[in-house]
């Protein structure tokens, strides 16, 4: 049945139109994709009057923003609560429209029988079309109200789409993605690991089963929480479909005094008509826009010089300023320091906890190392791990107690540490103090900001805390960046294990995975670019030989892989042969020229192919693009296919060049020369493609495109 009310309120962005249903007793969305332009939402509302079946209710119940129990709706309830098993059936009588504007709405629903109030606040980006949306809900009875459940909303999707590609993975295999064909039914992605894991990345697709990166319809969400999370997809028996995403809290995680409130993560979600790419471009604009601080979004982002995989826990100061000092005359603008600085750290066994540099190994402290490093003309970066601790250090020996546990079992062994509780005040301020200190007497301009375990007993003082202890990390963020406010976070868990818009929102890049096998890293970052620009996703060179994979690849591959991220390197760099250190350097040096293109330009993921992987990036006014075609595997034909270029303009013209590898043999005739004196049209380089020329398997092919008219 229709909703009766008249009261729609409509959202418009670039690109995307929503309609919300206000009329009723709690919002409902009834029209959310491609931009409308002739039609009104009486007209939507009309087309979408629907019929009762046999053997239902004579009334269909509404798919609202957050159905209930109460509202009798039968599918996913986007909130469960109750008061000693009372208040269940909670359900709002009235909405009231707080603020509304073309981009925003804010709506007030209240149950004056069970003294609950909910808060829905809609928010859509005009130039990115993405939609940010949460939900608040407040006690205002006098009884405490158990909270089990608050999804930052419930969307619903269209029967077009059909298909779901969801993403799993593993430490050092993240990103992988997964597309099913929609069944009736839930498909559920429950994460309980306590940080955002690499198995479960909170983020979904919804798609027609013909969507490719290049065309079709494709919704995108993505819930924005460090912790544990529900991604849901339900197709009911009716035929509605349904997208709902939220903190998973765990039993009696949340209990709301008088007037307390709970605040959902918040949920991101866009639509595109136009593939894959497209929906990615749509959040690419909008991290740059509302997630990156100024200072990340205008600084180019420097060459790191990491450590870890040269040295680990081998920490010596002499031996650490010669690779400074080479980091430094090969193009590194940075060194971080890894792993194994403090006190005690010889392994990883002890030493978290105590940050303070390790008297035996830097006796007058990391000063003289940090000189030397800007000596070298770089900044400076350290590796930490704040919420850790190891029972072999001095903090842990002082405080057993400060730590996040089960009341009745042992602590599950994830590599030989514990988790402190940052919900206890003393251990807030203690680890505010600690970082506040380092970095106010160390000339510190980067901060590697690790969490090498998962949360598996989140517990404090009896009770379950993962939300709380969230929330203090991100406050504990918020206060250092504050005081130092020049000091750039990079948020690592054990790879890619907290990459969300949460953390992001308090940081300025996220370590993707520890896996820098170009090969593997290639899809890697892949799977990342739905919904992560490449400036935020550091991509380092690893050792020739790969410590994860034991392949070995060229330094011109490990380095085109590295080129479209934030770039680093992090190996002994007394490996170099000759040979690979020209070509490090003029990896590092066209990263250094092409950084801002990369950047700020226009992602355009092309289709893999079993034995290729392409993508490129394109300037936002389209006179210049960069193209990587990686050839993976051995093709299955002699010779290689044409390549098709995306995102130009078909009426310029442009020069194209085959920028890297450099020095690429041929043995005879190819486009490529064929086409060094002319210039091409977009058009050309879009409809018809360059015919590649012959390589190997596991060498990567980037193309450079300048417009010259
Ligand atoms: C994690 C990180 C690595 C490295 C080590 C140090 O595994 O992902 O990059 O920093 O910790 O212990």
């Amino acid at each position: 049945m229709a909703r009766t009310s008249e009261n729609w309120h409509v959202l418009e962005s670039k690109n995307t139109t929503l309609i919300a249903d206000v009329g009723g007793r709690s919002p409902s969305l009834i029209y959310w994709g491609e931009r409308l332009r002739h039609t009104t939402p009486g007209m939507i509302a009309a087309l979408a009057v629907r019929q009762t079946a046999k053997g239902s209710a004579s009334v269909e119940v509404p798919l609202t923003l957050c159905p209930t129990f109460g509202s009798g709706f039968s599918g996913a309830k986007g909130i469960r609560l109750h008061r000693h098993g009372a208040a269940w059936d909670f359900d709002p009588a009235s909405a009231d429209v707080l603020e509304a504007s073309s981009q925003r709405l804010s709506i007030r629903s209240v149950d004056p029988v069970h003294w609950v109030v909910l808060h829905h606040t809609v928010a859509l980006d005009f130039d990115s079309d993405v939609l940010s949306l949460e939900t608040k809900v407040t006690n205002e009875g006098d009884a405490p109200l158990t909270l089990d459940w608050c999804a930052a909303a419930t969307l619903p999707i269209p029967a077009h789409a059909d298909t779901l590609t969801g993403f799993a993975g593993r430490w050092s295999g993240e990103f992988q993605r997964q597309t099913v064909a929609q069944f009736t039914g839930a498909y559920v992605r429950e994460n309980t690991r306590g940080r955002t894991s690499h198995d479960s990345f909170p983020g979904l697709l919804a798609h027609c089963s013909h969507t490719t990166e290049g065309a079709g319809p494709a919704f995108g969400f993505h819930l924005g929480w460090s912790g544990n999370h529900r991604v849901l997809a339900e197709k009911l028996w009716d035929g509605r479909a349904l997208v709902q995403m939220g903190e998973l809290l765990l039993p009696g995680e949340i209990v709301l005094e008088k007037g307390a409130s709970y605040r959902s993560p918040v949920l991101y979600a866009s639509f595109s008509p136009d593939g894959f790419s497209a929906l990615s471009r749509n959040f690419h604009r909008y991290v740059r826009s509302h997630l990156l601080s100024d200072a990340a979004r205008n600084k180019p982002r420097p060459v790191h010089y990491n450590t870890w995989e040269a040295v680990y826990f081998d920490h010596d100061p002499g031996r650490l300023k010669a690779l400074a000092e080479k980091a430094a005359r090969v193009g590194a603008e940075r060194f971080v320091l890894d792993d194994g600085w403090f006190k005690g750290r010889r392994h990883d066994r002890a030493g978290l906890g105590d940050w303070l540099p390790d008297e035996s190994i830097y006796p007058d402290g990391l000063t003289p190392l940090i000189d030397h490093v800007k000596a070298c003309g770089m900044e400076f970066g350290l590796w930490v791990e704040p919420e850790m601790v190891n029972p072999d250090s001095d903090l842990y020996r002082a405080h057993p107690d400060w730590i996040l546990s089960a009341t009745t079992t042992d602590t599950v062994p994830f590599r030989d540490q514990l988790v402190l509780d940052l919900t206890r005040q003393a251990v807030w301020d203690h680890l505010f103090a600690c970082f506040d200190t380092l970095l106010t007497a160390n000339d510190i301009a980067y901060l590697k900001w690790d969490m090498n375990r998962d949360i598996n007993q989140p517990g404090s003082d009896g009770r379950p805390a993962c939300h709380r202890q969230v929330r203090a990390l991100y406050n504990l963020l918020a206060a250092l960046r504050a005081k130092h406010p020049a000091v750039e976070i990079e948020s690592c868990a054990s790879g890619g294990a907290r990459t969300d818009y949460g953390i992001l929102a308090h940081t300025d890049r996220i370590w993707a995975s520890d896996n820098n096998d170009a090969l593997d890293r290639l899809e890697i970052q892949r799977g990342a670019s739905f919904f992560f620009p490449p400036e935020v996703v550091g991509g380092h060179i690893g050792p020739r030989l790969c410590h994860v994979t034991d392949r070995q690849h060229s330094m011109a591959f490990r380095a085109a892989a590295a080129l479209f991220g934030h770039m680093g390197m992090e190996f002994d760099l007394a490996e170099l042969t000759g040979e690979e250190e020209d070509v490090l350097r003029a990896a590092l040096d066209l990263y250094k020229q092409k950084r801002a293109l990369i950047h700020g330009g226009r992602l355009f993921r092309l289709v893999s192919k079993p034995h290729a992987l392409a993508f490129g990036i394109v300037s936002e006014d389209r006179s210049e693009g960069l193209f990587t075609y990686a050839q993976t595997a051995t093709r299955a034909e002699s010779v290689s296919e044409s390549f098709r270029f995306e995102g130009l303009d078909a009426a310029s013209r442009y020069k194209l060049e085959l920028i890297w590898p450099q020095g690429l043999q041929a043995r005879s005739p190819n486009a490529l020369e064929a086409t060094a004196e002319t210039v091409i049209s977009g058009e050309g380089l879009m409809k018809a493609g360059v015919q590649l020329p012959l390589t190997m398997p596991e060498t990567a092919l980037v193309f450079e495109l300048t417009r010259v008219d």
